[in-house]
């Protein structure tokens, strides 16, 4: 044969493969999640999430000078709210001396420059497991986006860098804007799960935090799956209203979506390869019918090929001391 052009040329060699790759996985590109617990000297894995685990603060402080001296900039911190503390305000979300607001403090002052971000939603405080306040059956809008003013405030006043509200309220963007305005929160940024999903995939999150719905579901607030534009609308108002970073979430199954979002702001774009994500790949590999790395290196590379900026998963540490063996 005779071929104008081979496009093999430019694949026949691991130096020529890495010379022309269009997307490469870097250290700074992750968010680490971490699941806080009160206790000491405790670390419990998740059980439908292996490998993954919920600390005491001790061994979180721990874990993220570890993460820290890989290269990993950012962690996004969950905590698991005791029982007792848990009501239908969720008002232990923004009490001073929380496990959240102890959580932001120790790990500032073990690592100063690392960026701590903080989930902002109701879910682990809530004695319904809803993302707001509950009123006869509704998850109220207005009233729960007032709860999320004070929450974020209180991160920010623990010395949190990004606050990232989880919980999709309408309005919520703004008003946690304009709260830390108001209080002098001038230097502490947003990063919005603007187009978050009503997913199956949050599954195994759920167990770790004991953050079930108690009821219902929660796609009158989480995005309907089938929808496409909605995420567009839902992302340029995030904007508009001060969101400085976006997010799509889940990843995977909406790599269509990171990618929209990416062409149509300017603004860093973000996606949350979540909890379920993570529990498939691992529970395939267990099984032996996916090579672990692999699946976690090509999932990881076709979200960032698909727009995210940054990517929170809980692969990050595995990832990122494979990155840097290479
Ligand atoms: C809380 C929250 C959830 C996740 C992140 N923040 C759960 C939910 O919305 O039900 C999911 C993360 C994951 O599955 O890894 N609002």
């Amino acid at each position: 044969m005779i071929l104008q052009r081979r496009n093999r040329i430019l694949r026949q060699s691991p130096a020529i493969r890495s010379m022309v790759a269009e997307t490469i996985l870097q250290p700074a590109d992750f968010i680490a999640p971490l699941f806080i617990d009160e206790g000491e000297n405790i670390a419990t894995e998740i059980a439908s999430m292996p490998g993954y685990y919920r600390r005491s603060l001790d061994l979180t402080v721990k874990e993220v000078k570890e993460l820290w001296s890989l290269g990993i900039k950012c962690v996004l911190i969950f905590i698991k709210c005791d029982d007792a503390l848990k009501d239908n305000t969720g008002k232990e979300a923004w009490h001073k001396n929380g496990l959240m607001q102890r959580s932001i403090k120790a790990i500032k002052d073990a690592i100063p420059e690392i960026v701590v971000m903080t989930d902002v939603a109701l879910d682990p405080y809530s004695s319904y497991g809803h993302d707001g306040i509950v009123k006869n059956g509704e998850i109220v809008n207005d009233e729960t986006v007032e709860a999320l003013i004070k929450m974020s405030n209180s991160h920010a006043a623990a010395g949190a860098d990004f606050v990232a509200p989880s919980d999709m309220m309408d309005g919520r963007i703004g008003a946690i804007r304009n709260g830390l305005e108001e209080a002098g929160f001038t230097r502490t940024g947003i990063m919005s799960y603007s187009a978050k999903y009503a997913s199956c995939f949050y599954g195994p999150f759920r167990d770790a935090l004991d953050s079930a719905p108690g009821f219902g579901d929660k796609k009158t607030y989480q995005m309907d799956p089938a929808n496409r534009l909605e995420a567009i609308k839902e992302t340029l108002m995030d904007i508009e209203e001060g969101a400085d970073i976006v997010m799509v979430k889940p990843a995977m199954a909406y790599l269509d979506i990171i990618r929209e979002v990416k062409n149509a702001v300017e603004v860093p774009v973000s996606a949350y390869q979540v909890s379920g994500e993570y529990a498939m790949i691992k529970a395939a590999a267990k099984m032996g019918w996916l090579n672990e790395e692999k699946a976690m290196i090509e999932s990881l590379t076709s979200i960032k090929r698909a727009g995210a900026d940054l990517i929170a998963s809980y692969f990050t540490k595995e990832a990122v001391r494979l990155i840097n063996e290479k």
